[in-house]
């Protein structure tokens, strides 16, 4: 739930029943009850760093949860750390997000208590000057779409079919000025996407293909004629259950592959984002979506797809599906001449092997691309890291049979993520393009002072992204 947000001159406008906050350099964070008023202590490190700052933001709204206070009243000022070269609005729109983003659980299948569920309505700010609070409140919009982002997310599987999901999309930017259009199988014939249509093959719900565009930037004018300026493409990830196929998973690897379609959540609520904050920027968002099912309609190991490039895919493993439905996802977004393309997958658990579950994995053969976005995970902390994609890998993939093989030569045991990336290349290349393999940060870790699911990564790099592009 969203919480209100007020600003005050002073907290001593703020009623009784609030907890206040005081961050300060102390032992330990304790809550001191003085003549009937609650003052939660915040410890903080004397150096502190942005790193420490999205997690001291987030203590606090967790911690008054932990005691059930619903209203809680602190001063900006006490955030402002001198170690930190960080300006006023940059800390506000910090705030703004991460309290929101602290705020959020996933309760919509659980059943309420008489009292409700236990959020902090209302947070009461001083301090601030009308800059500060139009930047705490651009945080607090930027918080609703991510939220909304993990709730899409962690909806169960049977709650979450393409159909649905496209469903979703449509709702997300309702009244807004995004133009969502979704192909259905048959469409998706006419444009010969074999490669998504043989992953959904195996599963009884229609496959489908969600187009989102959004065109904020004014028209281009050169020598007399009209154009548009081009537009940064998103491609998200949409398989709303990934069963393996008939490569099915273990038992223990399938729980959570309800959350398979998370890249696909982050394209839309960025999509509905970007134009809420009406950025003068064009921006185009695709999303595959399939369900990844063994049956007897399934496609096979062995099977060659004819991609909607042409070029031909040999399937080693069902499991390795998000790589085919991107491979036409990329092919389709060449027709909107892009800037810029960035894929958006929880691609291969192998990233979680190479980086823990602190960073997405990014690969780009572009330097600079590399360096923006690198940049914009670090200021949001939508944290990546960048792994190779060099050319040599491509030995790997070679088919026998087709063109390239979804999965690498099974004598080298290593490197999944970058074969991941490798393939997706092919299909991309002589673009300018990034891979985000966001399986890492699929879903919240313990100490982040988050709660678990869905994290709804990476909506706020994908706005940063986009909004200094
Ligand atoms: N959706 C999975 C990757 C995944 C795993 C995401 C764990 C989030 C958490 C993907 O489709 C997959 O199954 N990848 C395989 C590829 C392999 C068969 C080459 C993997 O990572 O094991
Ligand atoms: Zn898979
Ligand atoms: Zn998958």
């Amino acid at each position: 739930m969203n919480m209100k947000i007020t600003f005050k001159n002073s907290l001593k406008e703020a009623k009784k029943d609030t907890l206040f906050i005081s961050v300060g350099p102390k032992n330990k964070d304790e809550i001191i009850k003085e003549n009937g008023v609650k003052t939660l202590f915040l410890k903080c490190e004397e150096k502190m760093t942005l790193r420490k700052l999205f997690l001291l933001v987030r203590k606090m709204v967790a911690m008054a949860k932990g005691i059930k206070a619903e209203k809680m009243a602190f001063d900006f000022s006490d955030f402002k750390f001198k170690s930190m070269k960080l300006g006023d609005v940059e800390l506000g729109e910090l705030i703004g997000s991460q309290l929101d983003f602290a705020n959020y659980e996933f309760v919509e299948y659980k059943t309420s208590t008489e009292e409700g569920f236990n959020f902090v309505k209302e947070i009461i700010i001083s301090g601030v000057n009308k800059e500060i609070e139009k930047a705490i409140l651009k945080g607090h919009t930027i918080a609703e779409e991510v939220n909304k982002t993990r709730t899409l997310a962690n909806m169960p599987g049977g709650d979450m079919t393409p159909q649905i999901l496209a469903q979703k999309a449509k709702e997300a930017v309702k009244n807004l000025p995004v133009k969502v259009t979704v192909l259905g199988e048959k469409e998706m014939e006419k444009q010969k996407m074999r490669a998504i249509l043989s992953v959904g093959h195996g599963s009884d719900e229609e496959s489908k293909f969600i187009i989102m565009e959004y065109y904020g930037a004014g028209k281009k004018e050169t020598r007399g004629e009209q154009s548009r300026t081009k537009p940064i493409v998103l491609v998200g990830k949409g398989v709303t259950f990934d069963t393996g196929g008939i490569n099915l998973k273990p038992s223990n690897s399938l729980l959570g592959m309800n959350m398979d379609m998370s890249g696909g959540a982050a394209v839309i609520h960025t999509l509905a984002l970007v134009a809420k904050m009406k950025l003068k920027k064009n921006v185009i968002g695709l999303i595959p979506s399939v369900e990844n099912m063994a049956s007897g309609k399934s496609y096979r190991p062995g099977d060659v797809i004819r991609s909607m490039s042409g070029k031909t895919i040999e399937v080693l493993n069902t499991d390795a599906e998000g790589r085919i439905i991107l491979a036409d996802a990329l092919t389709y977004s060449q027709k909107y001449k892009p800037e810029v393309v960035v894929d958006i997958a929880t691609l291969t658990g192998a990233a979680l092997v190479a980086l823990g579950e602190r960073a997405s994995a990014i690969f780009t053969d572009d330097e600079d691309l590399s360096k923006v976005i690198e940049k914009a995970g670090e200021e949001t902390g939508d944290y990546v890291w960048r792994l190779p994609m060099w050319e040599e890998y491509e030995n790997e993939i070679k088919g026998s049979l087709g063109d390239w093989t979804n999965d690498h030569n099974k004598s080298l045991r290593y490197g999944g993520s970058i074969y991941a990336a490798i393939f997706l290349y092919q299909f991309i290349k002589g673009h300018k393009w990034v891979h985000i393999d966001m399986a890492p940060r699929m879903t919240a870790m313990q100490g982040e002072n988050l709660a678990g699911g869905a994290l709804g990564t990476p909506v706020r790099l994908l706005y940063r992204f986009i909004e200094e592009y």
